[in-house]
């Protein structure tokens, strides 16, 4: 969607050309998957795939609502906000108003139309691109001067209330604080990040979209979120001092072994093995090791989010396998929430092409499938758009 299509569009529904045009990003996360709700690390980058919106205060209560990808609409009044069900697409944008009003804010009525390329249910963020493109447009159309993590909170809560994921952090975060050719990584505890470059000329990170669409919120996403708090219930009677599985040790996962039985067990081991996993990368990615070692942990990420977390299945299994032989590629896993969506792959630059024909070739002589594959960019994160 063109700025010049999208801005058409939006007079031709509204009548009017839009005060705002803006876009916001989708995202991909490198390592430190289901570590943001246990007050983890994480290292996200945003993507050049992305939702553009245009918008303009229209003088009444009422906001009016176009998505232009699957021409649909929706309308209500301020007053009536609630959330809708059935996983209706409307309510990232509904959630975080309802967010801004929570807060105090005055919201009047708004036009908003928006279409763009993120792949829905791929795990790269469309919802969380969603929300914070409308957070930061209402943002700065009322001028409410939000500092940016408060947007990214508040879209969070869109997410928890209105789409009924309970999500972490990571994905509004990185939609909003994405840097061009930089991945980030954020502590969710301190809420500090710190950028570090990803050098395209040695490798690319390579989307392979399994085509098994995922609803975070009809899957076991949110049993995860109970199972990790169940744990740390039974750690913390052990010591008082672990208040999330950020604090646990393996030792201490150990000793209350028996307690946590089989199924909790796992998934704290997974958590605490992971966020060590970040910090292994980050250091690598500091000291500039080798690509071997960087992708060794991807493949180890993937094992745990298999075997211990359970948030794989076979196609995305099946990919990460295909990678192994594939020419070119150092590393890979399932990204995401799971259940399906993308893998990401580290492959050496000079071979990325050798290195789609394998996987697509492989993938469709094990599962049938068609396989869409993304070479990503890494993008800023959501700001103005002005055109390209
Ligand atoms: C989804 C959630 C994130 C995060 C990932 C798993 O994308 O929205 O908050 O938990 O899953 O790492």
């Amino acid at each position: 969607m063109t700025y010049s299509e999208l801005s058409t569009a939006f007079a031709h529904r509204f009548g009017e050309a839009p005060a705002l045009v803006l876009r916001a990003p989708g995202r991909i996360n490198l390592i430190g998957e289901h570590t943001d709700y246990n007050d983890g690390l994480v290292l996200p980058a945003a993507i050049d795939k992305e939702i553009r919106f245009a918008l303009r205060l229209n003088g009444s209560d009422r906001i009016r609502l176009v998505a232009l990808d699957f021409d649909a609409t929706y309308e209500v009044t301020v007053a009536d906000l609630a959330p809708l069900p059935g996983g209706h697409w409307a309510n990232y944008q509904l959630g975080v108003v309802a967010g801004l009003l929570k807060r105090g804010a005055q919201v009047p009525g708004f036009d908003c139309a928006f279409g763009g390329d993120i792949p829905s249910g791929a795990g790269l963020s469309s919802s969380a691109a969603a929300e914070c493109g409308v957070a930061w447009g209402l943002n700065n159309l009322l001028d409410l001067k939000l500092d940016t993590m408060t947007l990214a909170q508040l879209s969070q809560t869109a997410e928890h209330e209105y789409a009924k994921v309970m999500c972490g952090l990571m994905d509004q975060f990185a939609s909003l604080f994405g840097r061009a050719g930089h991945v980030v990584e954020l502590d969710c505890r301190s809420l500090e990040y710190a950028y570090f470059p990803f050098d395209t000329s040695a490798s690319r990170l390579v989307l392979c979209n399994s085509g098994v669409k995922h609803a975070l919120a009809d899957t076991g996403y949110n049993t995860r979120r109970e199972e990790c708090a169940a744990g740390v219930a039974i750690l913390q009677k052990y010591d008082p001092a672990i208040k999330s599985l950020r604090d646990a040790t393996l030792p201490a996962i150990e000793a209350a072994k028996a307690e946590l039985g089989e199924v909790i067990e796992k998934r704290c081991r997974y958590v605490v093995e992971e966020n060590q996993r970040v910090r292994d990368l980050t250091a690598r990615l500091a000291e500039h090791q080798s690509l071997t070692e960087v992708g060794e942990l991807l493949y180890a990420s993937h094992a745990g989010l298999r075997d211990l977390y359970q948030v794989s299945c076979k196609e995305l299994d099946a990919l990460v396998e295909l990678s192994r032989q594939a020419p070119g590629c150092y590393g890979a896993r399932m990204m995401g929430g799971g259940f399906g969506g993308c893998t990401l792959n580290l492959v050496d630059t000079g071979r990325v092409k050798e290195f789609l024909a394998y996987m697509k070739q492989g993938y469709h002589d094990q599962l049938g499938r068609e396989l869409e594959t993304y070479v990503t960019n890494l993008a800023d994160g959501v700001g103005e758009y002005l055109g390209d």
